[in-house]
């Protein structure tokens, strides 16, 4: 019989998205599927956890420690640096989304991850739903004849605490360095992500050009109301239009629409619609695989998991144009609606984004070439 040793596991970043790694891995830890060996965070958590040591930094960790997993879900500008640490170390790496900041970043990180033999996996967690091959499935089956177009629609509400929580939130570059803490390329990276998948574009070479239109609302550097265009080695077009400053949140969807239907895929929901006319819509729920789960999976039998960084070159891609795009374009305030929050927080909003983003995704045009107001007076 083979005993197979419990896999040492450390987490870089504690607070923030950290928390929810943080309680999944103690759970696991307590049921003896990992061995949570130490915690990096220079803000270390106000309750020590018995018999798990913190650490300031994760180097001070590798001195001590050699983890078989490290998972690092930290401020984007500092991914690749602490995951390529990591992997000289000898670990398999879980790195939050966005893998890094920057095209030069994701290449070296890849390679880096080809020449350990270790792998990578990025934490778009929609990435591990059954969902995306049940609608991929559909799609080969001809299910909505032929494909047309794919594209995403996200519209939230980021709020004033939302860009105050931290020094990098809402920048594209901080102290000389890349951030891109843009709509596209961060709260709603998902979205990007998730259409490219269902697309088939997930490698640097499935992209081959990218076009972008992007926006602020918000007091911030980088984007928070934007379009994305991107043509695939397919011939086929992604369009991404999103916004954090809605007045209708909901929940963002995927669509590929094709000659006889639609497919829609809410996947924050793993729940899919088919609609084909003539016919009542097929709903269909699926079970979503943790990334974690699925990485250890990975490291224990030798297979692929679900989200490598490989797949998230078509990301990267779209992200590259991004950083390169020209600085978005202050939408004017009195296209805006100011809302306050009983807790003092307070929220800028676009009245009509929702049908602009609407637009945007069925005529496949970004907010200029839609000729809208608040986006042709933009400066
Ligand atoms: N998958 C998702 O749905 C999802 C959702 C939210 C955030 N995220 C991702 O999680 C990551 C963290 O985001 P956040 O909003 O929690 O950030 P945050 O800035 O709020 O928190 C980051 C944590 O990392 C710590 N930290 C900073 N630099 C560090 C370093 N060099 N070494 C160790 N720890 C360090 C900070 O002290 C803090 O505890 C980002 O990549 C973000 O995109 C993912």
């Amino acid at each position: 019989m083979t005993i197979t040793p419990v896999p040492r596991v450390a987490l870089v970043g504690v607070h923030g998205y950290g928390a929810n790694h943080l309680d999944r891995l103690v759970t696991r830890h307590r049921r003896g599927e990992v061995d949570l060996v130490a915690l990096a965070d220079p803000a270390p958590l106000a309750e020590p956890l018995d018999g798990v040591p913190q650490f300031d930094a994760l180097d001070d960790v590798l001195a001590v420690q050699a983890p078989d997993v490290v998972v690092v879900s930290t401020p984007l500008h500092t991914h690749a640096d602490l995951a390529s640490r990591a992997l000289r170390a000898g670990a398999h790496v879980l790195v939050e989304k966005p893998a890094t900041a920057d095209l030069p970043s994701f290449e070296a990180l890849l390679a880096l991850a080809a020449e350990r033999e270790r792998w990578v996996q990025v934490g778009f967690q929609s990435l591990g739903s059954a969902a995306l091959q049940h609608v991929r499935r559909r799609v080969a089956e001809g299910r909505i004849g032929e494909v047309t177009g794919y594209s995403a629609a996200g519209c939230w509400l980021r709020t004033r605490a939302y860009y105050d929580r931290a020094p990098w939130a809402g920048r594209r570059r901080l102290a000389g360095r890349v951030v891109a803490d843009g709509a596209l390329t961060n709260p709603l990276a998902h979205a990007v992500a998730t259409v490219l998948a269902v697309a088939g574009a997930q490698r640097l070479e499935d992209v081959t050009g990218v076009e972008t239109d992007l926006f602020h609302v918000n007091d911030i550097e980088a984007d928070d109301t934007s379009v994305a265009r991107a043509r695939l080695v397919s011939g086929h077009e992604v369009v991404v239009a999103v916004t954090l400053a809605a007045t209708d949140v909901g929940e963002p969807f995927v669509t590929v629409t094709g000659t006889g239907g639609t497919i829609r895929l809410h996947y924050a929901a793993d729940v899919v619609v088919e609609e084909v006319p003539g016919r009542p819509p097929l709903v269909t729920r699926h079970q979503r695989t943790d990334l974690v789960d699925d990485l250890l999976r990975a490291v224990r039998t030798g297979e692929r998991p679900l989200s490598p960084i490989e797949d998230a070159g078509g990301f990267a891609r779209v992200q590259d144009a991004v950083v390169n795009a020209p600085a978005p374009r202050r939408i004017d305030p009195r296209f805006l609606r100011r809302v306050e929050f009983g807790d003092g927080d307070v929220g800028l909003q676009l009245p009509g984004v929702e049908e602009a983003v609407q637009r945007a995704v069925t005529e496949g045009k970004t907010f200029t070439e839609l000729g809208l107001e608040w986006a042709v007076t933009a400066r």
